[in-house]
């Protein structure tokens, strides 16, 4: 039977000298496979982004995203093998994000993982694509161990968590309603800057003023838990205002003053936590971990706190399945998240920190 086969291979793994992962990831809109070694070493990454079919949208329309993977996953995986100079018989396990993310989009993937893995007789490891995204680090930055704080930014969440170890990671904080990059694409898309808004924003900013006050994104100042609902809604409603008075706002302005709320909370909520907990090290994950301002402000807050700072390269910050390679080589060194045939997507994985 398939599974005790790839139990046994499993176990094995571990006395290994070098692990070889074929990992995927489809959990939104970008279709990426990667042949990663010991959890450190990208042998290559493949990345078939559609962003330029949602941008016509203004955003991700999740049935277009799940025909868009299964029209590249085959092709990737092909690619991605020739690029790393391997062949399926090189592949020590299989890798894929089953969550969180667009269900359609995750069962490609999954699916797709499944199939491999059954024909090939190899383990299949099931990764939570948030661990992922602080694995990203260990790519980057070979010199990082845990413990450390990571500070999760992206399109679909905000969260701090301690990892303590490689396997285990504990959820400090989290967004109570809007995630930060979630707020960035609304506001580029009030401003008619197109999806994804993030870089828009980032790069607008650079020519603006922080002149205008927006609401502050506080949740509650004694927790580390987020909340950026009310910074957007503030944008939106600034906007209509001038419109109403027949002015023109100052996009450059928006964004920067917009930008500069927005990383603040994030800066500000981050430190206080290393504080609190004793930890030195601080890992930037996700998309919005490329935000020149926020790059720039937690080194400041870094430097002076005397803090170290990692994050991993523009390409590894957003989703890719390198980052799912790495996450998944530490699962195989835990022993854990190992899965059977009956894998579905788990769209509700987002808060749960724990190795399963
Ligand atoms: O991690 P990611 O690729 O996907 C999710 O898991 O969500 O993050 C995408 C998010 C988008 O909201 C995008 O606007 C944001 O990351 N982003 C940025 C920047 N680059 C990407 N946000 C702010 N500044 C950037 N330079
Ligand atoms: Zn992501």
């Amino acid at each position: 039977m398939y599974i005790d086969i790839a139990t046994e291979k499993f176990n094995r793994l571990r006395t290994q000298k070098d692990i070889i992962v074929l990992a995927f990831e489809s959990s939104c809109d970008d279709t990426s496979v990667a042949v990663v070694k010991n959890g450190r070493e990208v042998l290559s990454l493949v990345i078939a982004s559609q962003i330029d079919i949602h941008a016509r949208f203004g955003g991700v329309v999740p049935e277009v995203a799940s025909r868009n993977h299964l029209l590249s996953i085959s092709n990737i995986t092909e690619e991605a093998l020739n690029k790393a100079n391997l062949t399926l018989s090189d592949i020590d396990a299989i890798a894929v994000t089953y969550g969180a993310g667009l269900v359609g989009s995750l069962m490609v993937g999954v699916n797709f993982a499944k199939s491999l893995a059954f024909a090939l007789e190899l383990p299949l490891i099931k990764v939570n694509h948030i661990r992922a995204h602080v694995a990203a680090n260990y790519l980057s930055n070979k010199d990082l161990t845990p413990p450390f704080l990571a500070l999760i930014v992206s399109g679909g969440h905000t969260a701090l968590t301690k990892v303590e170890d490689y396997a285990t990671q504990t959820l400090i904080g989290t967004t109570h309603d809007d995630a930060v990059g979630e707020a960035y694409d609304k506001v580029a898309k009030v401003l008619g800057l197109g999806y994804p808004g993030g870089p828009v924003v980032d790069k607008l900013s650079k020519s603006g003023n922080n002149n205008i006050q927006f609401i502050k994104p506080n949740y509650n100042k004694k927790d580390f838990n987020f909340s950026y609902s009310g910074l957007k809604t503030s944008v939106i409603n600034y906007l209509h205002k001038t419109k109403q008075r027949g002015e023109d706002a100052c996009v450059e302005d928006v964004c920067a003053s917009f930008q500069c709320q927005a990383v603040e909370e994030l800066v500000t909520k981050t430190i206080n936590a290393s504080k609190k907990y004793k930890i030195d090290k601080i890992a930037l994950a996700g998309g919005v971990a490329c935000n020149s301002h926020l790059r720039a402000e937690i080194q400041k807050a870094c430097e002076k706190e005397k803090k170290k700072l990692y994050y991993p390269t523009p390409i590894e910050c957003t989703d890719n399945a390198a980052m799912v390679g790495a996450e998944a080589y530490y699962q195989i060194l835990a022993g854990a998240n190992l899965a059977d045939l009956d894998l579905v997507p788990d769209t509700t994985i987002n808060l749960k920190y724990s190795n399963k």
